[in-house]
């Protein structure tokens, strides 16, 4: 485990968002850590394997970047050198755009996965790691698992590992990880439900990303009602639950993981990189569904979670563009009688006050809500609201300390001659919502300074 800190004043200007519409400024403020650990970012969906690949999508959608580009990288993580190197690639990048915690798919190798854990835990960054599990000729023959059998024992293998090396799961925690409903038969759905409800582990898996993906899913499990519901017969939706994407969820399968209390974590930048959809973020939240952020790299084309805070914001808006101005349209599905399209969303509280502005505004997120989605949304997704994301007596010290006003987010004069000298006066001016909605747009791994987690610094940018 790592070394464990001195006990420890911080002080200067604390920023968290204790609630999705908040933003907790806390100026001239200082906060005690003790022996044992705020902006801290939370990653709720990214596969470490596919790293390298992050930037390269071509003209793919869903299935075919599967097999293009995806399946062939993660099969060659075989190779532990090989995984050894992409897993310190993508931990160290991560920590250094300020991912204190992050939900990882590694790939079907025992041994690699085993090593992403120990990675994690050297470096010190808050995981869990998940073996990824895919067991029917969906896959192609040279990667996937030869039975629900032996994919269970191999996940059972990857569990006593990270159990041994790190007993109590303070860092590193073993997630049961089946690929989506499409990779896997009905007997290895069915056997990783029971083996979360054996163990009470977390379950991660994707849901809902794209629209072949939802036919292949009908055709291939004609006797369930939906995509969710494949899941929840199979005993895989639970309150510690992660379903990535959820973009084309119809309103039964969005009141049965709301039921269910499972959680969505929101992936912008994949879901626009692959043209997989425009998540209707309000409409879950709206509905009391607890939504994260993540990057799901390489799908996405960056594993910073500020980008894909900010790509919230921006599809939000693209949401709020396709929008119908009344309530009643937005409701109908499909398109309007202009012809122009709306959301699928039954809309049942027209009259209630969160319609005081207008239907298509209230679409958009603001920058409270994007960080709060990279923040404490993540981590009541992935069971730490009550460890992690905001300065609260008894939480522990994740946080990134973050210089505002640098030339990273346009306010310094680092190496440009001219303009940005007159931007350092103009920021003295801005206030200090001006200055984060600033970072959040335009900043990047330049402004994270230094990064804690559990108290311990594991990143620090000189
Ligand atoms: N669905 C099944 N596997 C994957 C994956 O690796 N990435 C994404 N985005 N969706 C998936
Ligand atoms: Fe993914």
């Amino acid at each position: 485990m790592p070394p464990k800190l001195q006990r420890t004043i911080y002080t200067g200007t604390f920023l968290s968002t204790p609630s999705l519409d908040q933003l907790q400024i806390l100026e001239f403020h200082a906060v005690g850590v003790d022996e044992d650990g705020i902006i801290r970012h939370i990653n709720t969906h990214i596969h470490a394997s596919q790293y390298p690949n992050t930037g390269i999508i071509g003209k793919t959608t869903l299935l075919d970047w599967l097999s293009t580009y995806t399946f062939p990288l993660e099969s060659s993580l075989s190779s532990l050198p090989k995984a050894r190197l992409v897993y310190t690639a993508c931990i160290t990048r991560t920590l250094s755009h300020g991912t204190t915690t992050a939900s990882y798919f590694a790939t079907r190798h025992v041994d690699a996965t085993n090593l992403l854990a120990d990675i994690c835990l050297e470096k010190g960054q808050r995981a869990f790691v998940g073996r990824v599990c895919m067991d029917n000729e969906m896959n192609p023959d040279y990667y996937r698992d030869e039975s629900p059998e032996q994919a269970i024992s191999d996940t059972v293998a990857t569990i006593a590992h990270i159990d041994s090396v790190d007993p109590t799961h303070e860092l590193i925690t073993p997630i049961i990880t089946p690929r989506f409903a499409p990779s896997c038969s009905s007997s290895l759905l069915s056997s990783l439900g029971a083996l979360a409800s054996l163990t009470n582990l977390p379950i991660q898996t994707h849901i809902s990303e794209n629209t072949s993906e939802i036919a292949l899913v009908s055709a291939l499990f004609p006797d369930h009602d939906h995509y969710a519901d494949v899941y929840e017969k199979n005993g895989l939706l639970t309150p510690r639950t992660v379903l990535a994407h959820a973009i084309h969820l119809s309103p039964s399968e969005r009141a049965l993981v709301k039921e269910r209390e499972s959680r969505i974590s929101h992936c912008p930048v994949s879901n626009t990189s692959l043209s997989s959809g425009l998540c209707p973020v309000r409409e879950l939240l709206d509905q009391g569904i607890t939504v994260g952020l993540g990057t799901d790299a390489s799908g996405g084309y960056s594993a910073s979670i500020l980008i894909a805070a900010r790509e919230a914001g921006m599809v939000s808006r693209m949401v709020a563009h396709l929008t119908p101005e009344h309530p009643d349209d937005d409701a109908k599905g499909g398109v309007n009688e202009k012809g122009l399209p709306v959301t699928e969303e039954a809309v049942t509280d027209k009259e209630a006050a969160k319609y005081s502005t207008s239907h298509k505004d209230r679409k958009k997120l603001s920058v409270e809500e994007c960080l709060y989605l990279a923040t404490r949304g993540g981590a009541k997704c992935l069971g730490l609201g009550e460890k992690v994301g905001a300065f609260e007596v008894g939480m522990e010290w994740d946080v990134q300390l973050i210089e505002l006003g640098n030339a990273a987010d346009g306010g310094g004069d680092e190496g440009v001659e001219g303009g940005d000298k007159g931007l350092v006066e103009l920021w003295g001016k801005e206030t200090w919502g001006e200055k984060v909605a600033k970072w959040l747009f335009c900043g990047d791994d330049r402004n994270t300074r230094k990064v804690f987690v559990r108290g311990r610094l594991v990143h620090e940018r000189r």
